[in-house]
């Protein structure tokens, strides 16, 4: 699926995004264009992966929507457009009651998790469509989306808006030819979980994490259908479950 194609990734210094690069080259990616405000990390992963895929790292902050868009327009303009694009990067508030959420802190939650996916997907539709490429963007959410999260309620706001936005862009497939779909992971075993907070403890003890390679197998099931649901779950096992299927 990914096989021969150009994509873009936001995040792609660690978790879910790196699996995505990684998954890329893999697969023989002709090139990936990878955005991260972690520029460290993201040298690091990327002297990890091993392949001929042409990997163009970009040291960003998602927040600046200028450098945002200019990335995007250089990168469509450097392989001649892209065919995939993962609006993948995230972060939580950092705090664990709405009281204590500082108000920057919401507004970067809003500005990084719905605000640059939703520029990420203009932006890639407009070129998208300008080259005639039938491509696909494939936006990260969070079942944080569905399920209430008295935590962060910022960050569950911004995954159900970013469902939201994804849903209302399904008809962008008959006019364009382009889809976009969102995919909803539940928690994956990655820097973003405050693993230590009090008010995750109980529900991280009940359940087996995800890992970001099975998101990403998720992500690749979506690419591969020619007219994909516009949003997909990838629920947690239940501990419990365990017993039931052995
Ligand atoms: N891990 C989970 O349990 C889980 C569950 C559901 C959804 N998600 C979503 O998956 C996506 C990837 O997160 P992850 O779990 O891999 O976490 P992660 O922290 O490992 O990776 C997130 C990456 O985004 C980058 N990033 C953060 N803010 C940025 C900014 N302003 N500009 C550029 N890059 C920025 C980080 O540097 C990091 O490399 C996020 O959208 C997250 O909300 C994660």
């Amino acid at each position: 699926m990914l096989k021969g194609k150009r994509v873009v990734v936001t995040g792609g210094a660690s978790g879910i995004g790196a699996a995505i690069v990684a998954r890329c080259v893999r697969s023989g990616a002709a090139a990936v264009h990878v955005a991260d405000v972690d520029a460290k990390g993201l040298e690091e992963r990327l002297s990890e992966v091993k392949g001929t895929t042409k990997l163009y790292p970009k040291s960003l902050d998602l927040t600046d929507r200028t450098a945002l868009a200019e990335w995007l327009l250089a990168a469509d303009e450097k392989t001649g457009g892209f065919d995939v694009v993962f609006n993948n990067a995230g972060v939580m508030s950092g705090a664990d009651t709405l009281l204590a959420t500082p108000v920057d802190a919401m507004a970067r939650v809003i500005d990084v998790n719905l605000m640059a996916v939703m520029i990420g997907t203009r932006i890639a539709v407009e070129c998208m469509s300008s080259r005639g490429i039938s491509g696909a963007i494939v936006n990260t959410a969070s079942t944080a989306a569905f399920n209430p999260m008295p935590a962060d309620p910022a960050y569950a706001a911004s995954k159900a808006a970013v469902v939201s936005f994804t849903e209302s862009c399904a008809p962008l497939a008959e006019l364009h030819g382009i889809r976009v779909v969102a995919v909803c992971p539940g928690v994956t075993d990655t820097a973003i979980i405050p693993y230590e907070a009090a008010w995750l403890k109980p529900v991280l003890a009940a359940i087996d994490f995800l890992t970001p390679d099975e998101v990403v197998d998720v992500m690749e099931e979506m690419l591969a259908q020619s007219a994909p649901p516009s949003f997909i779950r990838v629920d947690n096992r239940a501990k419990v479950d365990r017993g039931v299927d052995h």
